[in-house]
């Protein structure tokens, strides 16, 4: 893989006059796993459409290997870049099959016809993401599950370097939110795609990334390794929560216990811990 590099330059983002990223910069490391992480609503599915062409900021630039996307043809920009969306419609009657054959959209103009090549890279989708039983199905006739892997093999097929996911694990039970993940960590180690996702549980985000990204106040407000961002203060700044971070007994990752109620085992001794943080 060619390992592009993208990075927000003084990003501003908005709706109307409404800004909701604000004078951003961040340099994505080239073959590494970023998490962006935040509190609902501060803007970190803005910030992904705009590093995918699809919003246009109002000042400043999205540069993919130092080259402002906003003034790349979109085309080339999709030949190295896919977004899979957080909310997507297939249009009715769709089947995955064919959702997943537009994955090769990009790769495809008046010289360049349907090869054996996008077909091997459609057959390599829908395997990866364990699609291939279900390729015949119509997308409206899918649990939300399976319709988020079939978009998921979509994104894959476009067979780009640098990989963008708006919250693929949402729809997911535990067992395919692992695969998706292990699917995504794998395409990372072997072929060395930059990904870049949207995750809300800390603890998987905390597995899988080199490096996480706190986004509050449409800016970010800490960048770093899981192990310097994942911290008890960071973590109530960013998603107003207390919690006490721990170790993954597995991985050794941050474990993070959010504070709350609920069927305590341990009442008097978590009281005593809870008092001493507020
Ligand atoms: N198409 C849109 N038009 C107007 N406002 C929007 C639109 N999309 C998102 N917003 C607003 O922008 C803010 C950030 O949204 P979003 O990027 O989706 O947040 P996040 O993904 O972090 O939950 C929210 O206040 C949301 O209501
Ligand atoms: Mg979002």
């Amino acid at each position: 893989m060619a390992n592009h590099q993208i990075q927000a330059e003084s990003l501003t983002l908005g709706y109307d006059d409404h800004i909701i990223i604000d004078e951003l910069n961040l340099e994505v490391p080239k073959g590494e796993i970023t998490v962006l992480v935040g509190a609902n609503g501060c803007g970190k599915s803005t910030l992904l459409k705009s590093m995918a062409r699809l919003l246009k900021p109002s000042t400043g630039a999205v540069l993919l290997d130092g080259k402002d996307i906003a003034k790349t043809p979109s085309k080339e920009v999709a030949q190295n870049l896919a977004l899979l969306p957080q909310s997507v419609m297939a249009p009715e009657g769709l089947t995955v099959y064919q959702l997943v054959k537009q994955g090769r959209y990009p790769h495809q103009s008046w010289m360049k016809k349907w090869s054996k090549e996008d077909e091997d890279i459609v057959e390599n989708a829908l395997t990866l993401t364990k699609m291939q039983d279900l390729r015949d199905r119509s997308i409206d006739e899918l649990s939300g599950g399976q319709r988020q892997r079939a978009w998921i093999a979509m994104t894959l097929a476009q067979d780009t370097d640098v990989i963008l996911l708006d919250e693929p694990t949402t729809y997911l039970d535990m067992t395919h939110q692992i695969d998706i993940l292990d699917l995504l960590f794998d395409l990372n180690q072997q072929e060395g795609r930059t990904i870049i996702m949207v995750l809300h549980d800390l603890n998987l985000a905390c597995r899988y990334a080199h490096n996480i990204v706190a986004i509050k106040n449409g800016d970010v407000y800490v960048n770093g390794k899981p192990e310097d961002v994942i911290t008890c203060e960071n973590v109530h700044t960013v998603f107003q929560m207390h919690c006490q971070v721990s170790q993954d007994p597995i991985f050794g990752t941050p474990l993070c216990i959010p504070h709350g109620k609920g069927r305590c085992l341990f009442k008097q001794q978590l009281e005593g811990n809870f008092n001493a943080v507020k």
